[in-house]
């Protein structure tokens, strides 16, 4: 599939989900509470995402059985929500959720500590988030996609952390996962020039330890290899004439 060029309708549809999807973001943090499970998490995220006229798009994707993807501390992405799975305070809370408006998809992630957690997670997860931020700023129409990619590298990698290879960000629009692929890692070869109107879900997933992981039996869970905690931040960008627009995150 080739990488597709959004229209104004196309994008103006994108800013919606991408609003709705940040507003979702923001009320699942609120809600998180220490002795919830994680498919309480699920239960109201999906309740959340329903009452704005979305449809959550992780549901039934490729068999994912939930809305959102909740990955607690060693676990990197794509958690099963269970009602067994009860969240604790100093536990790190990674939940990725998309949302499709009127046809057009956002997807967007965040890690949040329950209550007080340690200084090393607390800098995980700040490190991670800078890290996006660090990509983006060359998102830019004209530079290669392997610059965001070098860069979300360099800056993870210059606080000892490992940067996760078996999964990558992705095009983005009335599909999910549309191409290029997006890695947080430098690629030997500079990928396609980046053009305005082009989505991507930028999605650094940035361990404490090793970038090593391996899939739990349920073939979704996937933890990392030396049982390190894990971050996953992610945001669905509009590349423009000039700065990228952050479509799921509102200001
Ligand atoms: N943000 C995730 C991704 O881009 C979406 C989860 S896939 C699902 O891969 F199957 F869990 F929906
Ligand atoms: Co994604």
């Amino acid at each position: 599939m080739a990488v597709t060029i959004k229209s104004s309708r196309e994008i103006e549809l994108m800013r919606e989900a991408g609003k709705i999807l940040a507003k979702t973001h923001e009320e699942l943090e609120r809600a998180l509470k220490p002795g919830m499970s994680t498919l309480d998490i699920d239960r109201i995220g999906e309740e959340i995402i329903r009452s704005y006229g979305c449809i959550p798009s992780f549901k039934n994707y490729n068999g994912y059985p939930a809305s959102i993807c909740v990955s607690v501390n060693d676990e990197v992405v794509h958690g099963i929500p269970t009602k067994k799975h009860i969240i604790q305070e100093g536990d790190i809370v990674s939940l990725d959720a998309g949302v499709i408006y009127k046809g057009y998809h956002s997807d967007a992630a965040r890690t949040h500590g329950i209550g007080e957690i340690s200084p090393e997670a607390r800098k995980l997860i700040e490190v991670t988030r800078q890290s996006f931020f660090e990509g983006i700023k060359f998102a830019k129409a004209g530079n290669h996609l392997n610059d965001i990619s070098a860069a979300i590298q360099a800056y993870a990698e210059s606080f000892g952390y490992g940067v996760v290879r078996d999964l990558v960000g992705h095009g983005i629009g009335s599909h999910l996962h549309e191409d290029p692929e997006v890695p947080n890692f430098a690629m030997r070869r500079k990928g396609i020039k980046l053009q305005p109107g082009m989505t991507l879900a930028i999605e650094p997933m940035i361990n404490a330890g090793s970038w090593e992981v391996v899939w739990l039996d349920d073939d979704w869970t996937v933890v990392t290899e030396d049982g390190s905690l894990s971050a996953h931040y992610e945001n669905t960008i509009l590349i423009t004439e000039g700065e990228p627009e952050i479509l799921s995150l509102n200001v």
